[in-house]
């Protein structure tokens, strides 16, 4: 491998979330848990690194989810950019800014790129047939259609992208297309977009990717852009017809918004430009900067964007590769000014339990709900992830899994080689580290094993292999483990008092280097082990030695790094995880279709009232029924009602109902019910009381 060049500066991005629904597990495990590893790391190293991320807000998943919540997009993106925001800094994600699509900044930045390309002349104004729906009278972009996916098959695919088999698509490729608006087949009708021609950057791609990075990109990255440079590139469209999004800054272009794809990752360079307006004037509306950035002004971040020397880094999952590989750099190369992503290590999907991550199939695991049952694991989370990252091919989560990583390992040996290290030392010297001796043979070995993590560890991080970069972090306590393990200093503490001696100073050493280089992986851990190491802050290069902590040293009070988990803990939440399945199935299930038409002759002989419950009482052996009296303006009869499971016969005294009255009697239980209440019953059973909650008097015909 190339020595790689020293770098002045670091940006390194994560994918910005789309704000239309809660993040999951695997979003995670795809790019936010990677990339804080190595962000984490380069500021432990004093690198001078800026960590961006922020909520993607436009595109038509946004509007498309205001329609199934029946709210407006606004409120989508208000709830989601929150909810996910604060779900990622609660899993210790360190973005030094988390800004939004939706910033008047960023719509200010993703215009002037927009009009930097158009002013160089460098898109192509293009009219073209595209799909119009008109009934709702509205073009129909990306994912605003859906239809069988030409690649795999699948018959939910959108108009950009297939979610099965993650091909990108155009909405002209599917087959049997409709529209999520109304459920129509669209027409056809023309409309001028501007498009980026990329067909006229392959030479370039080819020499920056296919020669410059054959070596140092990730196989599978590789491959992605390999085989579409071969495939030869179209040009694409950098506008859509939609009323959500970035206005296209030219006078002609009245209903026209950028294409999410165009203004999203535009979305890192505005978040760097927020980080530093903030950062100069000293507010903190987007940025939590997590580390001193020192004296800068708000032009800083060019230097982030633009400069040669800094490095470039973009964390995503593999339906991102495309844009972050191929369009976004044929953005930033064409515009002139900007550099260009050094890597862009994408990892391959998450899946769960044996099947594919879905936040609408009701099969993942939300952040959201992971936090709020585990307040106090977020590091159990990072670690069950991190040592189960999908980096070369697809990979699986299970609660099993989670449990054994959890109880297996950093119980059984991190937390209890801390623990073993804390407590020897606090009962034969007071919590004092004791003196570092005459070194044993076995001794000189466990310096010389420990001198050679932080290399290791920093190799397997700088080269994106975080799973084993996390498999090393484990080995390093291990090695403490077994040297407690061989040693027994607790069978020497009758006999050879500066054995033991040297035995914990050389195990707190293990554990201070625990402390220094788990900070990427376990943030919350290793923060809670300084403290009860009582060390000061550190940074990446003091760790490797048995010269950390000084003999003498007084230690903090000892506490349990990590608990077990339990058999009923893991067995609720694939319990939940069933439950919640089911829950989505029943609420993606298609509407009943409808019955046979029949004529107004037909509906005219039901005759259906203004009826008012004058007494309710339940039937005896009878869970489903309630027995009620009903005023029907006609006359005062008994209905049975199949509504006990839903109401109360205290609730349904005085309420109104609506009641067909001609229906033939029916013997129920033993009693004559004459009629029959009118119910509505949603997907999963519930039944709710239909009509008007205004005052009708009772014998009021219903027509
Ligand atoms: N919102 C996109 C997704 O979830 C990712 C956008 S990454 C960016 O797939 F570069 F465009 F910001
Ligand atoms: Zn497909």
């Amino acid at each position: 491998m190339v020595k790689e060049k020293n770098y002045k500066r670091y940006t390194v991005t994560a994918a910005l979330p789309y704000a239309n629904g809660p993040k999951h597990i695997g979003h995670l495990a795809g790019a936010y848990i990677p990339s804080d590893v190595y962000a984490r790391y380069l500021r432990l190293n004093k690198k001078n690194v800026v960590f961006v991320c922020g909520s993607d807000e436009h595109g038509t998943a946004i509007p498309n989810q205001a329609l199934k919540e029946n709210t407006t997009s606004q409120a989508i993106i208000d709830k989601y950019h929150a909810l996910i925001r604060d779900c990622l800094y609660k899993l210790g994600i360190s973005f030094d800014v988390y800004h939004r699509t939706s910033d008047p900044l960023h719509h200010q930045t993703s215009q002037e790129f927009f009009l930097t390309l158009y002013n160089k002349g460098l898109l192509t104004e293009e009219t073209s047939e595209q799909y119009f729906d008109d009934e709702a009278n509205v073009f129909l972009a990306d994912r605003y259609i859906v239809g069988t996916c030409p690649k795999c098959g699948h018959t939910n695919a959108y108009g950009d992208q297939c979610e099965k088999c993650g091909s990108s698509l155009s909405p002209s490729e599917l087959i049997n297309p409709k529209s999520t608006l109304t459920g129509k087949v669209p027409i056809l009708k023309p409309t001028k977009h501007w498009y980026l021609p990329l067909d006229q950057y392959e030479g370039w791609l080819t020499k920056w990717i296919l020669e410059g990075h054959k070596s140092d990109w990730k196989v599978n990255v590789y491959g992605q852009c390999k085989s579409w440079i071969d495939a030869g590139l179209q040009s694409r469209a950098m506008t859509r017809d939609l009323d959500w999004g970035i206005k296209v800054p030219l006078p002609d272009a009245e209903g026209k918004v950028l294409y999410v794809w165009f203004d999203a990752p535009i979305g890192y360079i505005s978040a760097t430009r927020a980080l530093f307006q903030e950062l100069e004037a000293g507010n903190r509306n987007y940025a939590t900067p997590q580390r001193d950035f020192g004296n800068v002004s708000a032009e800083d971040w060019k230097a982030y964007w633009q400069d040669e020397e800094t490095k470039l880094v973009h964390f995503v999952g593999k339906d991102n590769i495309v844009f972050h590989c191929i369009i976004f750099p044929v953005m930033l190369h064409s515009a002139e000014q900007y550099i260009v992503p050094q890597n862009v290590p994408a990892n391959e999907f998450m899946n769960l339990e044996g099947d594919k991550m879905s936040t609408s199939r009701g099969w993942s695991i939300e952040m959201h709900e992971y936090i709020e049952d585990f307040p106090d694991k977020p590091d159990v989370l990072r670690y069950a992830l991190l040592t189960n990252l999908p980096e070369t091919k697809d990979s699986e989560f299970t609660w099993k899994d989670y449990q054994a990583k959890n109880n297996n390992e950093l119980v059984a040996i991190f937390g209890n080689f801390v623990n073993r290290a804390m407590v020897l030392t606090q009962k034969y010297f007071e919590g004092k580290v004791p003196l570092q001796g005459a070194l044993t043979d076995q001794d000189k070995n466990v310096i010389e094993a420990l001198t050679l993590f932080p290399a290791k560890i920093g190799a397997s991080i700088e080269s994106y292999r975080f799973r084993e970069a996390t498999a090393n972090l484990m080995d390093l306590a291990r090695l403490g483990n077994k040297y407690l393990a061989d040693t027994e200093p607790w069978k020497l503490a009758k006999t050879d008092m500066e054995r033991v001696g040297t035995i914990l100073n050389l195990s707190i050493q293990i554990a201070a280097n625990l402390a220094i280089l788990s900070e990427p992986f376990l943030p919350f851990s290793a923060e809670k082990l300084r403290k009860i190491l009582a060390l000061d802050q550190f940074t990446w290069k003091d760790g490797g030695t048995a010269e950390i902590v000084a003999s003498g040293h007084q230690l903090g009070a000892a506490e349990l790094l990590f608990n077990k988990i339990e058999d009923d803990v893991i067995a609720g939440q694939i319990n939940r995880l069933n439950e919640n399945k089911k829950k989505m199935e029943l609420q993606n299930q298609p509407v009943e279709a409808a019955k046979a038409e029949i004529t107004f002759d037909d509906f005219s002989k039901m005759d259906m009232r203004i009826g008012k419950v004058v007494s309710a009482e339940r039937v005896e052996k009878s869970k489903k029924l309630l027995k009620l009296q009903v005023d029907t303006g006609i006359d005062t009869r008994t209905v049975l009602s199949g509504i006990a499971e839903h109401y109360t016969p205290e609730e349904m005294i005085g309420k109104q109902v609506t009641i067909l009255v001609n229906l033939a009697p029916r013997k129920i239980m033993g009693f004559e019910s004459k009629g029959m209440i009118l119910m509505a019953e949603d997907k999963d059973g519930a039944l709710k009381l239909i009509g008007t909650s205004d005052p009708v008097a009772p014998g009021s015909m219903i027509s």
